[in-house]
């Protein structure tokens, strides 16, 4: 019986207790409700009498060591445990990386403020949006082909039909249809189009859409107003010129380059060495777009334009791949300040 209790003695010792899972091997096989001392105890009736009290003092001394060796070993591990997790207060606090905006919010931002600036408001409208307000408000007739211009993403066909907005002039119908004239406001948004993916085209892109209605606006005010964008956006020496364009939706229509702002128009390949880079469409608002809208076309004139946000920044900023807008990488999107 001796050397029995010796022996456990010996493997209470020896056990090595270093993680949470020995702790509990050892509580089972020392302390648990089936333990290797209980069986001791069962064997002391067969102890002759005159040795069951030294016997019997020897078991309860091996359950102490027992469940001192458990009591310590648990301290022990628990002090550990949170030694890792103790916080070093004198330890300086991990940088807060700042983020910076995206460079087309920031060109968006832009255009913004220079047209706020002569009073132009902001408005939206949504980007899924009806046949009406997408094309027949603008004067595309339903077989036009100028429809063709722009490769549509149709959602429902029939005659709800739905499609994604391929561009923002659909947010100058919802404006005439629901404010009265004098009109002034800028609608800026993203557009689709069903394009291949490459660095020159994107099945989606920004616009900013403008539109002026009034009693006598002319097409000198238009002129005036995108060269002082120009000038804002570009610098003061920036010039403007106009070239005859087709838009259903205006009439005249324009094309508006603007002065090559990397070579100082003396040609580069950027401007493909003619010293203009093209940056918008305008013109004045058809008639026919005015009386769509309930707008009296004797009463009111007035004229639009829009441009691509993305154009711009790449003009603005020389990102000449348009992939890199919606890739998301860190890397090219921490490259532009915020300036606020
Ligand atoms: N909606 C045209 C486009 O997506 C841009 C445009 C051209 C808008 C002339 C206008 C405009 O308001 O007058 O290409």
């Amino acid at each position: 019986m001796k050397e029995k209790i010796k022996g456990i003695e010996n493997e209470i010792s020896v056990f090595d207790i270093n993680n949470v899972e020995s702790l509990e091997k050892f509580r089972i096989h020392f302390l648990g409700s089936k333990n290797c001392i209980k069986d001791l105890f069962a064997e002391l009736k067969s102890v002759p009498n005159e040795e069951k009290k030294e016997i019997g003092q020897l078991m309860n001394a091996l359950r102490t060591s027992a469940q001192e060796k458990f009591d310590s070993s648990k301290i022990r591990l628990e002090n550990s445990a949170s030694d890792d997790t103790k916080i070093d207060l004198s330890r300086p606090a991990d940088q807060i990386e700042i983020g910076s905006r995206h460079p087309l919010s920031l060109v968006r931002s832009e255009i913004i403020e220079i047209f706020n600036r002569i009073g132009f408001t902001v408005s939206e409208g949504p980007e899924i949006e009806d046949d009406w307000h997408n094309f027949s408000a603008l004067n595309f007739p339903p077989e036009h082909p100028a429809r063709d211009m722009q490769d549509t993403f149709f959602i429902e066909k029939g005659e709800t039909e739905m499609a994604l907005r391929t561009h923002t002039s659909s947010v100058q119908v919802r404006v005439m249809e629901n404010e009265k004239p004098p009109i002034r406001t800028i609608s800026p948004g993203r557009v689709y189009r069903n394009e291949a993916i490459s660095a020159r085209a994107h099945c989606f892109f920004h616009q900013v859409e403008g539109l002026y209605i009034d009693k006598d606006v002319s097409f000198a005010d238009l002129k005036q107003t995108l060269l002082y964008f120009a000038q804002e956006m570009f610098g003061e020496k920036a010039q403007i010129r106009l070239r005859p364009s087709y838009f259903p939706f205006t009439e005249p229509s324009a094309e508006v380059d603007v002065s090559c702002t990397i070579c100082n128009s003396k040609g580069c390949n950027v401007c493909k060495y003619t010293g203009w880079l093209e940056i918008l469409g305008c013109g004045m608002v058809d008639p026919n777009v005015l009386e769509a809208s309930n707008i009296d076309s004797k009463a009111f004139s007035g004229f639009a334009f829009g441009m691509g946000v993305e154009r711009i920044a790449q003009l603005k900023y020389r990102v000449n791949d348009l992939r890199l807008y919606s890739e998301n990488d860190v890397r090219f999107l921490k490259q532009f300040s915020s300036g606020m």
